[in-house]
């Protein structure tokens, strides 16, 4: 084992008991998720365990925009996975799950738990629905995962040590570098890495964990432990996906260095700078009209 892969053992293990433990639903949701053949009552079965999904998915489906006119309230599980449809409800669910984490997590006072929250919405998004302008068969619920997991080794540092992140993040902002670059630079202790470690001591997603350790780079010859095509093409869709967010300023992850969209990435997506910018458009569209829901999500 590598010195650094032994310091990041080091870090989760001292981590453990300390981080916000695994929400009890996670590991199974993320099964089902993945899992296309899953039924709905198998999904629906696993919602109700968890009463906190139970009443967002209530709250959701009794939005004016969900209600479509309707003069009853909706009250019933069954009701409410109708009205907003699969897709919807997966997302609902693990938004829900996974927020619980972030609420686990005390954050430094320059720091907002709720921007960190609205980024990682907000890749988990452009994430799927990149996935789906890509055609990339049936992987946007994947893409959705790995992006509103992302930057999870942001909360794993927080964790480990407020007052060091919090320098961290007021010497990434006051100069407007980009949190990883400084992480990179100054031999600090990198958020992908650490996330990804820690998905990994959390058993969650092997998907999950490969994404987050390779959301930072570019050159896919350097991610070497990504033998699958198809995992190298989620890495650049969360990779684009998380770039195109902090252009559009939505949420903050801790700085606010903009870099320019990568050409090799979108060359590989086979993404021509128009349909580029078409994308871009339709993502703003999209979390203009989530923003309803988003704000049942909030982190406070
Ligand atoms: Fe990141
Ligand atoms: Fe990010």
């Amino acid at each position: 084992m590598t010195k650094q892969a032994t310091d990041y053992h080091l870090i989760v293990d001292s981590l453990k008991g300390n981080l916000p433990s695994l929400p009890v639903v996670m590991n199974e949701l993320l099964t089902v998720i993945s899992d296309h053949d899953a039924a709905l009552y198998a999904l629906q079965d696993l919602l109700k365990m968890d009463q906190s999904i139970y009443a967002q998915l209530l709250k959701v489906a009794n939005t004016h925009g969900n209600r479509q006119g309707r003069e009853s309230r909706i009250t019933s599980m069954e009701e409410a996975v109708q009205t907003l449809g699969l897709e919807k409800v997966k997302r609902i669910a693990l938004n829900t799950t996974i927020l619980t984490l972030f609420k686990g997590v005390k954050f430094p006072s320059d720091f907002s738990l709720e921007a960190l929250w609205l980024h990682s919405l907000g890749v988990a998004l452009a994430s799927a629905l990149l996935a789906e302008e890509l055609n990339m068969g049936g992987r946007a619920d994947q893409a959705y995962t790995c992006g509103l997991l992302h930057d999870i080794g942001k909360l794993a540092k927080c964790k480990f040590d407020q007052m060091v992140y919090a320098d961290e993040i007021r010497e990434c902002m006051s100069q407007r570098i980009d949190c990883h670059e400084r992480e990179s630079l100054g031999k600090h202790v990198r958020h992908d890495l650490l996330g990804s470690y820690l998905a990994r001591s959390w058993g969650i997603s092997s998907m999950v964990e490969t994404v987050t350790k390779w959301h930072h780079e570019e050159d896919r010859s350097k991610r070497y432990d990504i033998e699958d095509a198809k995992v190298q093409a989620l890495v650049d869709v969360v990779y684009l996906a998380n770039v195109t967010i902090h252009h559009l300023g939505f949420g903050n992850s801790g700085h606010k260095a903009v870099k320019p969209v990568s050409k090799l990435i979108l060359r590989r997506l086979h993404l021509k700078e128009e349909q580029y910018s078409q994308f871009k458009e339709k993502l703003s569209e999209k979390l203009e009209e989530e923003a309803d829901s988003y704000a049942l999500f909030s982190a406070k």
